[in-house]
């Protein structure tokens, strides 16, 4: 496996270094399984421009990689990167029981200094790592401008990541949902209370799709689209250079 030289060590990075045997299942429930259809469905954003190159950053524990290479042209080349290097072994795993590994490399990289020349991928994609990357992260501005910079002009940032329902009523069932059943959940399978109060608050204290779009416009690109998921609970938005 690649190193990049430097991964900055964050209260964050101790998060997703302590969780990743309870991660996938606690997504599940917490999703109530849905989480498996959204990365699907921005896997097929990822392919539908038939890119050469895709990167996806915070790739965890690999299932939007295994997705999009399930339905890529064979030629894809596809690579993973994530500073938790024991998301990095389950996503190693789980790319050879789905048959796809010869079609993946993964990296362990920081995802605020990208390995990577400009201009040389077609598509990012990022599943649920883009509000870690962006609330209240200090990283938020090099990692956006990192993205713009090893984009292609014309190459898509494809974003799965948890929103805020437009409804008002819809967003409180949602933010009590985190808080009463999610959290708990997640303290409970994984012992880690800090990673599920931190999930539960970024989750609720998230940007509006309109803010995401801000921020992606302010970091540099042309045009963003947006895909509301299960009542604006999650969304897709693709963001162009
Ligand atoms: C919530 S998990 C999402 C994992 C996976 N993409 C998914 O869909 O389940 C966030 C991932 O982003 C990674 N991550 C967070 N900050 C990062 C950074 N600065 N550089 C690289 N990876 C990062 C974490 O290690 C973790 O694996």
């Amino acid at each position: 496996m690649a190193k990049s030289a430097t991964i900055s060590k964050s209260p964050l990075h101790n998060i997703f270094t302590a969780i990743p045997s309870h991660y996938d299942l606690v997504n599940f429930i917490g999703t109530l399984g849905m989480d498996k259809r959204w990365r699907r469905l921005a896997a097929e954003a990822c392919v539908e421009t038939k890119p050469l190159r895709v990167l996806e950053i915070g790739c965890g524990t690999g299932d939007l990689t295994i997705n999009i290479a399930r339905l890529a042209d064979k030629g894809t080349e596809l690579i993973g990167l994530d500073y938790s290097r024991p998301m990095l072994d389950k996503a190693r795993e789980k790319v050879k029981k789905a048959g796809v590994d010869g079609r993946v490399k993964f990296i362990e990289g920081d995802a605020s200094k990208l390995p990577f020349p400009d201009a040389s991928f077609d598509v990012t994609a990022i599943s649920f790592a883009f509000r870690n990357l962006t609330y209240k992260n200090p990283i938020c501005k090099a990692h956006l401008s990192e993205v713009v910079r090893v984009l292609k002009p014309g190459g898509r940032y494809v974003i799965v990541e948890s929103s805020q329902p437009e409804n008002g009523f819809i967003r409180a069932i949602n933010h009590l949902y985190m808080w009463v059943f999610v959290m708990p959940m997640g303290v409970i399978l994984s012992g880690n209370v800090s990673a599920y109060k931190y999930l539960a608050k970024s989750t609720t204290d998230f940007y509006s799709p309109k803010e995401v779009r801000e921020l992606l416009m302010s970091a540099g690109f042309k045009d963003v689209r947006y895909r509301p998921l299960f009542f604006g609970a999650a969304g897709i938005h693709v963001a162009i250079k």
